[in-house]
């Protein structure tokens, strides 16, 4: 086998030795496949290339220090997917199909689950995409869903550390009643240039305001915003920000350690008054937030003056890890071992 260095894998494409498929055709779904090509053919005229019918999830599998395998919350993400193709009227995965996906690919790609020590994990990525072929504005009748792993490092290189953020005014990324809930591609083309004219300028994510009124907190980058205020931890409310399902489990780790959890609009000018803030997602974990510039207002929010994260960051991303590894009881039942 190659050697990988596990502990310095950075958030990228690693190729595997499988990623499974299943068609939908005739109005139903296919049984599950494996392949180890990472091609596919596919008709000009797909909805997926030109109209966007395309939606993907993020998930993560864990290797323990009794070397077995955990993937987390796999069922929130199969929900969450079929919520994004009812966004995009594209036909539900079921449940079990979904699942079935995921343990057949993690299994087939077991080597490639990082050591314990190292830190890292399988990133596993499930797509869905119109493929049949439509020149009007119409969604496809036939459709692809896939799955591939790739073994990654964090999603921000200096991993968790907390780094600058941006608010650039002059982009939205999504609508309020747009397609920001729903995880498909759409949404993070449209993030691409903020994205990469916030990275020339030595931040490592935009954090976006909502888009009718610019007034209160909305996503970050390709992750939720969280603030810490005393015992209270603050996310934005909001009808284009993701379901991100890190933040519904911090949520969650948040009251149990009996924090005030609260889910309200956040309007820009509380930034001021939070004594932590950080991006939280699958890819990102827990990304604390060193400071925010709000460039066009002349503005900046300092949350971190020593470069290290906050204490309730530190505990919340150390809680979360240990569940996520097995290092600590699965009390919530959010962990399927395969
Ligand atoms: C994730 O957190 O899993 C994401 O999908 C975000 C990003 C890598 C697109």
């Amino acid at each position: 086998m190659e050697s990988i260095d596990w502990s310095n894998l950075s958030f990228g494409y690693m190729p595997t030795d499988y990623n499974v498929r299943c068609t939908y055709k005739d109005g139903k779904w296919g049984d599950i496949t494996v392949t180890s090509s990472q091609t596919f053919e596919i008709h000009m005229a797909a909805t997926c290339l030109h109209y966007g019918q395309e939606a993907f999830e993020g998930m993560k599998a864990f290797r323990g220090k009794d070397g077995k395998i955990r993937i987390f919350r796999m069922d929130e993400n199969a929900a969450r997917l079929q919520s994004s193709c009812r966004g995009i009227m594209m036909p539900e995965l079921p449940t079990e199909k979904f699942n079935e996906a995921i343990l057949t690919v993690v299994k087939k790609n077991e080597r490639f689950v990082p050591p314990y020590e190292s830190g890292a994990s399988l990133y596993i990525r499930p797509l869905l995409i119109g493929t049949s072929a439509q020149v009007g504005v119409k969604p496809a009748k036939e459709y692809l869903f896939i799955v591939f792993v790739s073994p990654v490092g964090p999603y921000f290189k200096e991993g968790f550390k907390p780094t600058p953020m941006v608010i650039l005014r002059q982009y939205d990324r999504a609508a309020p009643l747009g397609t920001g809930r729903y995880k498909v591609g759409g949404n993070y083309a449209a993030s691409l240039v903020s994205g990469e004219k916030a990275h020339a300028m030595g931040y490592s994510a935009v954090l976006y305001l909502d888009a009718k009124e610019k007034k209160y907190i909305d996503e970050c980058g390709p992750a939720n915003f969280f603030g810490i205020r005393g015992n209270s931890y603050i996310t934005p409310k909001s009808t284009s920000i993701l379901p991100s399902i890190t933040n519904k489990s911090l949520m969650q780790l948040a009251e149990d350690m009996g924090m005030t959890v609260e889910v309200r609009q956040v309007p820009e000018e509380e930034l001021a008054t939070f004594d932590e803030a950080g991006a939280c997602g699958t890819a990102a974990v827990i990304s604390p937030i060193a400071r925010i510039d709000d460039l066009d207002e002349n503005k900046s929010y300092v949350f971190s003056k020593d470069g290290k994260p906050g204490p309730i960051c530190e505990k919340l991303y150390h809680k979360l890890r240990a569940i996520q590894y097995g290092d600590e009881p699965d009390t919530h039942h959010w962990v399927t071992i395969v």
